[in-house]
């Protein structure tokens, strides 16, 4: 930390340099809980479909729950801007195995770099937050229609190891 590539940009446009940082600052907790709130709608599965009041004041939940744990929040900036987000839970062991493990809890990307690398970076430098933890694995949910978020993860690495399935009633 902070880890540092140019990001990915056509032609002979000038490099942008890409930080990523560990969280500090109330400037940062704005960021994270605007940006958070303006994606959770890409959560949602079309088959439990939810209000956008809901689906922001469940993220808003879920930023609580992580700052009552021990975790890290990291700070994606591209030029010296903010851009995206990870919060990383590195005390949750796996339910079913006990086994330590680092969980992203969630993660965003600014709408308008998407697709520029930046998720990329966030995740490969949470796994380095894991690493120096000495957590063997590195876990978390997505949603199944979320195609941005599991092509991200599918090319990062990450296999399915459970499913989370929901009926109607
Ligand atoms: C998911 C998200 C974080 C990805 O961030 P990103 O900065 O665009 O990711 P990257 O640029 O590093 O792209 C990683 C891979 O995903 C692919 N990808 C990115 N956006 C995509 C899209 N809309 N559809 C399909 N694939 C996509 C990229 O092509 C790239 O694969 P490649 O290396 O083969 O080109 C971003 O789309 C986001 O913030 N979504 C809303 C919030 C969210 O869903 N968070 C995840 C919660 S689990």
């Amino acid at each position: 930390m902070p880890r540092r590539r140019a990001a990915r940009r056509p032609g002979f446009a000038p490099r942008v340099t890409l930080d990523v940082r560990v969280a500090d600052g109330e400037g940062d907790d704005a960021f994270v809980k605007h940006l958070g709130r303006r994606c959770a709608m890409s959560s949602v599965a079309s088959l439990r479909p939810a209000g956008e009041s809901d689906v922001r004041a469940a993220f808003d939940r879920l930023y609580d729950i992580v700052g009552d744990q021990s975790h890290v929040t990291l700070i994606a900036e591209r030029g010296g801007e903010r851009v995206g987000f990870l919060l990383l839970l590195d005390r949750l062991p796996d339910e079913v195995t006990l086994r330590p493990q680092a969980f992203v809890a969630y993660m965003a990307v600014e709408p308008r770099v998407r697709g520029s690398g930046v998720g990329t970076a966030l995740l490969a430098a949470a796994e380095n937050e894991a690493r120096r933890r000495l957590l063997p694995y590195m876990a978390l949910m997505v949603t199944e229609e979320n195609e941005a978020a599991r092509r991200l993860y599918e090319r990062a690495g990450y296999r399915t190891e459970r499913r989370l399935l929901c009926k109607t009633l």
